[in-house]
Order: C-alpha cells, then sequence, then structure tokens
C-alpha cells in the first residue's frame, strides 16, 4: 500500500472522522499497519532521504485521506522505550490542569509551512482506545512528549492542527502552569 500524505491546504483535513466499525475489518488493520510501516520507515533518514518523505512520530488517517478515527505513533519515550500504538475510536478521558508546550514547537506531516510559537497542551493525559497492535481496549496514561504526540494526533480526528493552539499575537509566551519541554 503506497501512501500519499494529504496536506492542509485541502479542505477535507478540517473535517471531523467518522467513527471506526468495530470489530474491525481486515481492511481496516491493513491500512493501520501501512501507517505504521510509514512511520518506521520515515525514521530511516537513508530511506527517508531516498524517497522524500519527511519524518514523523504520529499519522492519522485522515492524513492519507480517509475521514476514520484512528491514528498511529511510533516514537521513543523520555526514558528511551520504544512507544507504538494503532489506536481506533480513541477518547481523552482526564486531563491535567498543568500545561506543557515543546520548546521548538511541533510539526507535521501534512504541514509544509514553518509555524512559529508554542503550541499550549495538557500535560498529562488518560487516552482510552481500541489498539489494533495488541488487539485490546486500552487505557493509556501519558505525560510531557508522549502526551503532546497523542494530543496531536487526536487533534487531526477533529479536523485540528498543531498551530491552531498557537497564540497568534503572543507566540511565545507561556501560559501560567506550563512546563516547556
Ligand atoms: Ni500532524
Amino acid at each position: 500500500m503506497k501512501l500519499k500524505i494529504v496536506k492542509d491546504s485541502n479542505p477535507i483535513m478540517r473535517k471531523r472522522s467518522l467513527p471506526v466499525e468495530m470489530p474491525l475489518s481486515e481492511e481496516d488493520k491493513e491500512t493501520l499497519d501501512a501507517m505504521l510501516d510509514y512511520l518506521k520507515k520515515s525514521q530511516d533518514e537513508e530511506y527517508a532521504k531516498k524517497h522524500n518523505i519527511r519524518e514523523g512520530v504520529g499519522l492519522a488517517a485522515i492524513q492519507i485521506g480517509l475521514l476514520k478515527r484512528m491514528f498511529v505513533v511510533y516514537f521513543q519515550d523520555e526514558a528511551g522505550n520504544q512507544v507504538q500504538y494503532q489506536l481506533v475510536n480513541p477518547i481523552i478521558t482526564e486531563t491535567s490542569l498543568r500545561k506543557c508546550a515543546l520548546e521548538n514547537g511541533e510539526g507535521c506531516l501534512s504541514v509544509d509551512n514553518e509555524h512559529h510559537g508554542l503550541v499550549h497542551r495538557y500535560y498529562k493525559i488518560k487516552m482510552k482506545a481500541f489498539d489494533a497492535l495488541q488487539n485490546k481496549d486500552i487505557e493509556i496514561s501519558a505525560k510531557g512528549f508522549p502526551a503532546i504526540v497523542l494530543q496531536h494526533e487526536y487533534d487531526h480526528l477533529n479536523g485540528m492542527f498543531f498551530y491552531d493552539h498557537i497564540n497568534k499575537n503572543e507566540p511565545d509566551k507561556r501560559l501560567m502552569n506550563e512546563e516547556i519541554i
């Protein structure tokens, strides 16, 4: 399956994705596998250069043109552990009062333009979803960088981009209770 990344100039990216029918179809499983494979390859410097693709840690179905509430993530957490999920119909069940933002802002495979500024996120979240990798319902407790990645991908299911969270007037201004990581 060859994936083509949809860019933010395409109005479909602003649409709300629809719930995925369960149990998961073989087709949806194959799509999730292809999406995870894409992320892994994107982190292989040689492959990425050769195929002119950018490195990514998360990919939502809408980014390959499918209006389905599912996304994959593939990254190392702060302790150096490999984290990977294929999440279907995720919901955020808890958020912290504390906020956080990445010091150097966020990027997105669908966004080619630079968007400077702090992207304000919850520092900690809990997320429930079906994980197709483990083939079961799971609850994830995440804080810091992993929580940011999950929120970024979750936003795509609701037609949002990271730059929607940047204060246009004061892009570098920290919130109260915000940790910059
Ligand atoms: Ni993105």
